[in-house]
């Protein structure tokens, strides 16, 4: 039988990849937070697109920096993201609050999360417009890193479940995927 989606959960029908920590720094100033909606937009160059809500704390210092990484999460650390995602760097230093170990990246001044399995340093393309309505940030990816136990030009099948990204439902759940399925 199919049954009518309530509008207001129509975007858990679709799973767009991978729910990311979208990680932020300005002058002394760093912060962290989930992000379910983002998506890989092109190739050459990579181009990826994330929507940064107005009301949080990273939104600032991505607007100032105009740089972000996205870090890949593993289930082992769905606590995390969690927390990261229900807080605010307003109020907290996310990284004293949950322990949360970094190391420099290459190109961006926003550092990359340790545990992660990938990450992406980002530049953004200055879009108000889009910004401002939409809360759509599009940006270039000018490095990209991932673990090699879990990426190896596909992400790997064959991960345990803790070793695995989160792929969000909604209401804080999430899914892991497994089970590769080749294309020809
Ligand atoms: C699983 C999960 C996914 C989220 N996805 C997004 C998202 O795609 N875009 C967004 O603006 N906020 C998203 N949020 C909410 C932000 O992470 C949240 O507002 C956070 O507290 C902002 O932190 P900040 O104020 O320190 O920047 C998500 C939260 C969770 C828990």
């Amino acid at each position: 039988m199919r049954v009518a989606v309530d509008l207001a959960k129509a975007s858990r029908l679709l799973n767009h990849g991978p729910t990311v920590l979208v990680v932020s720094a300005h002058g002394d100033q760093r912060d962290v937070m989930a992000a379910a909606w983002n998506m890989p937009l092109d190739f050459a160059p990579p181009k990826v697109a994330v929507v940064i809500d107005k009301n949080t704390y990273s939104r600032g210092l991505i607007e100032a920096s105009g740089e972000f990484v996205l870090a890949v999460p593993c289930a082992a650390q769905a606590d995390l993201v969690v927390g990261v995602g229900n807080s605010s760097g307003r109020e907290i230093d996310k990284f004293a609050r949950y322990g949360i170990a970094s190391t420099p990246a290459s190109r961006v001044q926003a550092p990359l999360i340790e545990g992660c399995l990938a990450w992406l340093e980002c530049r953004i393309y200055p879009e108000p417009h889009i910004q401002q309505t939409y809360d759509l940030f599009l940006a270039e990816v000018v490095a990209a890193w991932a673990e090699d136990w879990a990426f190896d030009g596909h992400w790997r099948d064959g991960l345990l479940e803790a070793q695995r990204a989160l792929h969000h439902l909604g209401a804080g759940n999430f899914f892991t995927t497994s089970g590769l399925i080749r294309g020809g």
